[in-house]
């Protein structure tokens, strides 16, 4: 039966899963310190690309040791970089259960066609069988899986021992979910995720070890000069005080620094994750009291706190995903939820962005038009 349009709306409609709601106090004027029309190279263009990885080291609470760098390409670019210079070395464990983990399996399969790749995936809503990683080979995995929601329960399944290297994919978990420093030696992530940035560049965090692999093994294939990260087989030290490779936006720094002061104001990292939590407990309060929608993970331990994903379960849906379009779209036609459609690869449902830029009044709006959607749609079936 088809209910009242609730009377409250989200104040932000923007709950996309990237690029991300902006931070709350967002507006244009903040970026008008940007150094636009200078060289990145002058002092002024440095000194913000070297608070761009100071800020990113003090708030998701970097090692010393650890290398930071801003590359090209986004989150895309950071991955494949390390893939292209790292990998071939030793046997490889590809770990992947969603989307983009499948994608960092073609790179290897298919792209660098390494031999000594086994590939581990489960369905979404699953994950891979953590136990069964060997960590002789070198392992790539994706922390939080957005296209399914699901995400890695922590680090404890990481061998401290290791031989291989970690490269992790953090790019929806890095400023909502806490990442284990020592047990990661490849990590990336890009701005326009977590911290409602813009894309354009990847954050390329690089433990002894990773650089240790840089310096003593090359690569048989071509390096494209984007991707090269070393000269004369030792590291170029300047990619990691912001020397960049190529030219980098610095419209899209200034917004960067923007919203790492932001992210101090609201506590640094743990003030993240809180906000993370309380915007996925708002969905997750809602699902539990209404018999018509799940989520889509199956075991709570490995359920994301940013890519909520969720499913419909009513038997009188007859087209599973045309239905979920219908529902999305209706949302969206009321200017109440952009951008909440599931992945195009992902079983059909709603994936709601809940990382620490989106307000929890918010997302607590949303459910009852969720609920109003869900009727209307039932009702239009008959
Ligand atoms: C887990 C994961 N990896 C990689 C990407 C690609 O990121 P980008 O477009 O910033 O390169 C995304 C984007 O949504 C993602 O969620």
């Amino acid at each position: 039966m088809a209910i009242d349009a609730p009377a409250t709306r989200p104040a932000n409609p923007r709950f996309s899963s990237g690029p991300c709601a902006k931070i709350p106090t967002f507006e244009l004027a903040k970026l008008a310190d940007a150094s636009l029309g200078r060289s990145h190279r002058a002092a002024v263009g440095k000194a913000k690309l070297k608070a761009a990885i100071d800020g990113t080291r003090e708030i998701l609470g970097i090692p010393d040791d650890y290398r930071i760098g801003i590359v090209p390409a986004s989150d895309t670019g950071a991955v494949e970089m390390a893939l292209w210079s790292m990998l071939g070395a030793r046997g490889v464990e590809m770990l992947a259960w969603e989307s983009f983990g499948a994608g960092w399996v073609t790179d290897v399969v298919k792209q660098l066609k390494l031999d000594n790749a086994t590939v581990k995936t489960a369905e979404y809503g699953e994950i891979v069988d953590l136990s069964s990683v060997d960590f002789a080979h070198d392992v790539v995995f994706t922390w939080n899986g957005t296209t399914s929601g699901v995400r890695v329960p922590n680090g404890d399944w990481i061998a401290d021992d290791r031989d291989g290297l970690t490269i992790c994919d953090a790019t929806s978990a890095a400023f909502a979910q806490d990442l284990p420093w020592p047990k990661l030696d490849v990590t990336t992530f890009s701005w326009q995720k977590v911290l409602g940035g813009e894309a354009a560049h990847g954050m390329l965090i690089l433990s002894p070890r990773a650089v240790e692999r840089l310096e003593s093994y090359t690569p048989p294939w071509p390096l494209p000069k984007i991707f090269r990260m070393t000269k004369g087989g030792k590291l170029n030290e300047g990619i990691f005080v912001g020397e960049t490779i190529n030219t980098p936006s610095m419209l899209a720094v200034e917004d960067y620094l923007v919203s790492l002061d932001w992210a101090r104001s609201v506590g640094g990292l743990k003030g993240l994750i809180a906000r993370a939590d309380a915007n996925t407990k708002a969905v997750v309060d809602f699902v539990e009291t209404h018999d018509w929608i799940d989520v889509l993970p199956r075991d709570p331990a490995t359920m994301s706190n940013t890519s909520v994903c969720l499913k419909f379960t009513d038997p009188r849906i007859k087209d599973g995903a045309g239905f979920a379009k219908a529902v999305a779209k209706r949302l969206e036609g009321e200017g109440v939820a952009y951008d909440i459609g599931a992945y195009r690869d992902a079983p059909p449902g709603l994936r709601i962005w809940c990382g620490g830029t989106v307000e929890t009044a918010n997302v607590q709006a949303l459910m009852p038009w969720i609920e109003w959607a869900f009727e209307a749609e039932i009702a239009a079936q008959s």
